[in-house]
């Protein structure tokens, strides 16, 4: 199993609803295909998880990359796991200020740096958190 964290930028004007469409198509696709994960917007970026077995978090990232939603994926992290950290989601959304989006996005200086496992185990429990308070 993989988990890969990307983030990017919303397209100017993204409606609630679109995001809602965004989600609908998540929970109806992810299960399938084992998928789980999270997607956090704010202001005018995403940032998602995706963990699930290898091909299948690879070919759904690659999909991604073609809506028109969003633009300038950056993956952040990509390893390999042993356990699930987002179990019950085949895909929470938290959407968030863009204040707080610019402490996660602290996320992306990280990039490609060998101490960020850690950083990024520590922001991904505040997410999960974060999601078991409000659902
Ligand atoms: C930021 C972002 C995240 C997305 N995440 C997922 C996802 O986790 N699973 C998914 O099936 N579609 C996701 N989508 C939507 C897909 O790009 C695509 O529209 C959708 O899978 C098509 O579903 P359908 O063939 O069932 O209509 C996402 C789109 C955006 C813009």
């Amino acid at each position: 199993m993989i988990r890969l964290l990307y983030f990017s930028h919303a397209m100017p004007g993204l409606s609630d609803d679109q995001v809602r469409n965004i989600l609908q198509s998540s929970r109806k696709n992810n299960p399938v295909i084992g998928v789980t994960g999270v997607l956090i917007y704010g202001g005018d970026m995403f940032m998602q998880v995706l963990e699930g077995p290898e091909q299948a978090v690879l070919r759904l990232y690659v999909k991604l990359l073609d809506d028109r939603r969003h633009s300038n994926s950056q993956i952040v992290q990509m390893s390999y796991a042993k356990e699930r950290m987002f179990q019950n989601w085949s895909m929470g959304v938290i959407k968030t200020n863009p204040l707080k989006f610019e402490h996660i996005k602290k996320l992306l200086d990280h990039r490609l740096e060998a101490v960020h496992a850690e950083v990024f185990a520590e922001t991904m429990r505040e997410f999960v958190k974060q999601l078991n308070a409000e659902h």
